[in-house]
C-alpha cells in the first residue's frame, strides 16, 4: 500500500546489491511513496550486483562510489542533487563489511589491517557521507539520515566478530554528527537495529541459520523482515517523525527486551 509519504522528496541509497538486500526494498518502498534517488554502491558491486535491474525499476540514475573514499563521495552527493534537481531530503546509509570474517579470522585472532578496513567501510563511512553532506550543504532542512546496525553493538554475539566494534562506532557517530546536523541545519540521523536477515552481508555471519532461527522464537512478534525493515524506514524519511533523531531504534520483533520466551524454555526443558 502507498501514503505517499515521500512525495517530492529526493535521497541517496547506498548498497542495493541485489534484491534481498536490505537497501534494495527500502528503493522500492522509497519509490512507491512518490520519493526520487540516485542509487549507489562501491565500483566492485556493479560487477558483481544486479542494480542496473532496480534502476530501471524505479526510474533511478546509478552513481557508483567507494563509500570510504572522500573524493567519490563528493562526486556522488555534486551528481546526485544536479541530476535530482535540488538538496535531498534523505539518505540510506545500508553498509557493511569484515575483512576478518570473510577470511575466517576470529575476534580472538584478528589482523588489524583487515580490522581497519572493515571498520572504515562499516562505520567511519557514515562520518564521511555525513560530513560531506555537512559540507557541501545539501541536505534540506528537516531532511533525514539512516543507517543500519545490529544488537551486537550493545550485547556479545561471538560470532558477529568485529563487526560488533564496528557497530558501536557507527551508532556513536549517529548520536555525535546528529547533534550538529540538528543544531545547525535541523536534519535527523539516526540508526535502525535489524533482526538478523537473509543477505549477503548477513549470511556471511558463522552459524547464521542458527542465529536467524533463535532469534525467531525468542521474539515474541517474530524477526522483522527486509521488507518490514523498509517499511520503517519510510517512516523515518517522511515528515512524520521530524523530532526523532540521535537514536538507536530496535526494529526487531521484541527481541532486544525479551529475557528468555516461552518456546526457548520448552526446548531446554525436553
Ligand atoms: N543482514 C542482517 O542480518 C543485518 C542485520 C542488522 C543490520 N544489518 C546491516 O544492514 C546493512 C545492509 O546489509 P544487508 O544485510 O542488506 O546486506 P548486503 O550485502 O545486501 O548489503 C551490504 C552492502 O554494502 C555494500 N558495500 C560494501 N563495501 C562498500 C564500500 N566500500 N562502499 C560502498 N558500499 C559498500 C555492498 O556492496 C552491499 O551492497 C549493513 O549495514 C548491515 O550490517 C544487516
Amino acid at each position: 500500500m502507498s501514503y505517499n509519504l515521500l512525495k517530492g522528496k529526493r535521497g541517496i541509497i547506498f548498497g542495493a546489491l541485489d534484491e534481498n538486500s536490505i537497501a534494495w526494498k527500502t528503493a522500492e518502498r522509497v519509490h512507491e511513496e512518490g520519493g526520487t534517488f540516485v542509487l549507489t554502491n562501491a565500483p566492485i558491486a556493479m560487477r558483481m550486483g544486479q542494480i542496473d535491474a532496480l534502476a530501471a525499476k524505479t526510474g533511478s540514475q546509478i552513481i557508483p562510489a567507494d563509500a570510504t573514499s572522500e573524493e567519490d563521495l563528493a562526486n556522488l552527493v555534486e551528481k546526485a542533487t544536479e541530476i535530482l534537481g535540488g538538496k535531498l531530503d534523505f539518505v540510506l546509509h545500508s553498509i557493511g563489511m569484515s575483512v576478518n570474517v570473510r577470511k575466517g579470522r576470529k575476534y580472538t585472532d584478528e589482523k588489524y589491517d583487515f580490522t581497519a578496513k572493515g571498520w572504515d567501510v562499516s562505520a567511519l563511512s557514515f562520518h564521511k557521507v555525513m560530513q560531506t553532506l555537512y559540507k557541501a550543504d545539501a541536505m534540506n532542512e528537516w531532511g533525514s539520515v539512516v543507517a543500519l546496525t545490529y544488537m551486537a553493538a550493545q550485547r556479545t554475539f561471538p560470532d558477529y566478530n568485529d563487526m560488533a566494534d564496528n557497530k558501536a562506532y557507527l551508532e556513536s557517530v549517529a548520536r555525535s554528527f546528529g547533534y550538529f546536523f540538528g543544531k545547525e541545519k535541523n536534519v535527523r540521523v539516526n540508526t535502525i537495529s535489524q533482526s538478523p536477515t537473509p543477505t549477503t552481508a548477513g549470511q556471511g555471519v558463522k552459524g547464521f541459520d542458527g542465529f536467524i532461527s533463535y532469534a525467531e522464537k525468542m521474539s515474541p512478534l517474530g524477526n522483522a523482515t527486509a521488507q518490514d525493515c523498509a517499511d520503517y524506514t519510510i517512516t523515518l524519511f517522511s515528515d512524520l517523525t521530524k523530532k526523532v533523531t540521535m537514536q538507536n531504534l530496535f526494529h526487531d520483533g521484541g527481541f532486544s527486551n525479551t529475557g528468555v520466551s516461552q518456546e526457548v524454555i520448552e526446548y531446554f526443558t525436553k
